[in-house]
This record gives C-alpha cells, sequence and structure tokens, in this order.
C-alpha cells in the first residue's frame, strides 16, 4: 500500500484540486476518491467522453515516444493499460514495460481487462507515486504519462524523480489536455465537457468525479508553460506538438546525456 503523503506544491501549503484548494496532504487522497469511483467503468467513459479519440491520440504518442524493440520502458500512472499494452508489443520479448499506477483500484481494473487477453509476458504491475519512484538513477530508456499528469499534487517533483530514473538519452512523452489553439473549438470542447458529468450520472451512477475532470483540464498549464517546466526540470530538447488543435498536446523531452 502506497502512502498517500505528498510534498509541497508550492510553499503555501496548498494546491489546487478541481477549483477548489485544498490542503497539498488532502489531495492525493480525493484524486484516490475519484479514480477508485470512476476504476470499473474507466474504458467506457472514456471512449464516451473523448468519442474515442483517445486511441487515437495514444497510438500518435507510442508512435513518437522513440521506444524500441528490447526497451525497458515506464508507463507512469498507467490506469488501464491503453499505452502499456501498446509499448509491450513495441518492446517485445526482449524488452521490459512496468504498468504502474499510485491507485490500487486502477491497477486492478488493468490486471482485469489485460488477463482476458493473456497479460504479457514482458509487462509488470507496480503500485507507484510518480513523485517518489522506486528505482534507481538511470533504469530506464523510456517513460511515458498518459493524462496522468495534471492529477499529480507535484508536477515539478515527478518531473525530477523521472529525469533521475531515465538513462541519459531516455525520452519522456507525455499527452495531456492542454488549451485550444482557436476561440471556437475551446468554446465546443468547453462545452461537451460539461456533459461529462451528466454521462457520469446517467451511465455510471455518479457525476462527482468527472466534475473534477472537467475542472482539472482547466486547471492545467497550457502547452508553453508545461513546456517551460520540463526545462526547469533538467529536460533537453523540449518540444510539443497540439493534437487535435490543442485539445491534447504530446509532450516530449530527454535527458541529457551529460548532467549539468
Ligand atoms: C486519467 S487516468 C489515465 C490512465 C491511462 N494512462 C490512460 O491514458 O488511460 C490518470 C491516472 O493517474 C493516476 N495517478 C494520479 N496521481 C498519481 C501519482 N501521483 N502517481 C501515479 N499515478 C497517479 C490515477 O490513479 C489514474 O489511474
Amino acid at each position: 500500500m502506497i502512502s498517500r503523503k505528498h510534498s509541497e506544491a508550492d510553499g503555501s501549503g496548498t494546491t489546487h484540486f478541481g477549483f477548489e484548494t485544498v490542503r497539498v496532504d488532502e489531495k492525493a487522497e480525493r484524486i484516490a476518491e475519484v479514480f477508485d469511483a470512476v476504476s470499473a467503468k474507466y474504458d467506457m467513459m472514456n471512449d464516451v467522453m473523448s468519442l474515442g479519440t483517445h486511441r487515437l491520440v495514444k497510438w500518435y504518442a507510442i508512435q513518437a515516444s522513440n521506444i524500441k524493440p528490447g526497451s525497458r520502458v515506464l508507463d507512469i500512472a498507467a490506469g488501464t493499460g491503453d499505452l502499456s499494452r501498446l509499448i509491450s508489443r513495441r518492446v517485445g520479448p526482449q524488452g521490459i514495460v512496468i504498468h504502474s499506477d499510485i491507485n490500487e483500484q486502477m491497477l486492478k481494473a488493468a490486471r482485469v481487462r489485460l488477463s482476458k487477453a493473456d497479460i504479457p509476458e514482458n509487462m509488470t504491475f507496480l503500485q507507484a507515486d510518480a513523485e517518489d519512484l522506486q528505482f534507481e538513477d538511470n533504469s530506464f530508456d523510456a517513460v511515458t504519462i498518459g493524462y496522468g499528469i495534471r492529477n499529480f499534487t507535484n508536477k515539478d517533483q515527478a518531473l525530477r524523480e523521472i529525469l533521475r530514473v531515465l538513462k541519459p538519452g531516455g525520452q519522456l512523452t507525455i499527452i495531456e489536455f492542454s488549451r485550444p489553439t482557436s476561440r471556437p473549438l475551446q468554446m465546443m470542447a468547453d462545452a461537451y465537457s460539461r456533459l461529462w458529468p451528466t454521462f457520469g450520472q446517467i451511465l455510471v451512477g455518479n457525476g462527482k468525479p468527472y466534475r473534477y475532470l472537467v475542472e482539472s483540464i482547466k486547471m492545467h498549464p497550457d502547452q508553453e508553460t508545461f513546456k517551460s517546466m520540463m526545462q526547469n526540470a533538467g529536460y533537453a530538447h523540449v518540444t510539443y506538438e497540439n493534437l487535435m488543435g490543442g485539445i491534447a498536446a504530446l509532450h516530449i523531452g530527454l535527458k541529457p546525456q551529460v548532467q549539468p
């Protein structure tokens, strides 16, 4: 069982949980409640909320991830395994993928889902907090995070931890919701996402976690701000690509070959 303690997000002792301000030590607990509540219907709701587009975005992210046969890869906040399954196929029998998530219920949902098609032999499940990784320095060729980082209490700490466990030259690939680049698209995306709590209420019997998901997207730093956060954490060659007009963004950074 991972302890739900967390480091300071800033000097104030508070952070945001959606639009709410909460104590730093409270956020992980609140996030756990969200994902405990959504885990059983996570995949179905993902398809509904994204109109299926999350599948294409994830596929595209793995094409851009520089993961090769034989790579050793850590998928963080792996949820029910959309990315880790794609990675498993890509690294092949000589490679390794560690499917990690902080939430027991999400890990359980992943095991149930993946066992239907036989859990790949190159995949290991691990309960792990992105902000406090239990690996030695320079352990991985690549790290991936799909739609996870906006939920972390201290994103800067997680970015530093990931840099530590990446091998020099290793790549961090992140997909996350971002800011649509045109006003009409922003308005359309806002209007559609406002329906998510209603979908949650109808399809899962609980709209509250989906209200948090909508708010958390709004609170996540925009593309340029997040790029600066990656640079400040010490990544080199930091780039981002807007996907679906900026509804999502693909962020990439490399661990420098020589540490400053
Ligand atoms: C929206 S889901 C994304 C799951 C999956 N990567 C996908 O793309 O479908 C976000 C995941 O982040 C996990 N998470 C939240 N905070 C975390 C943390 N500090 N460390 C690791 N995982 C975390 C949650 O448990 C949840 O499974």
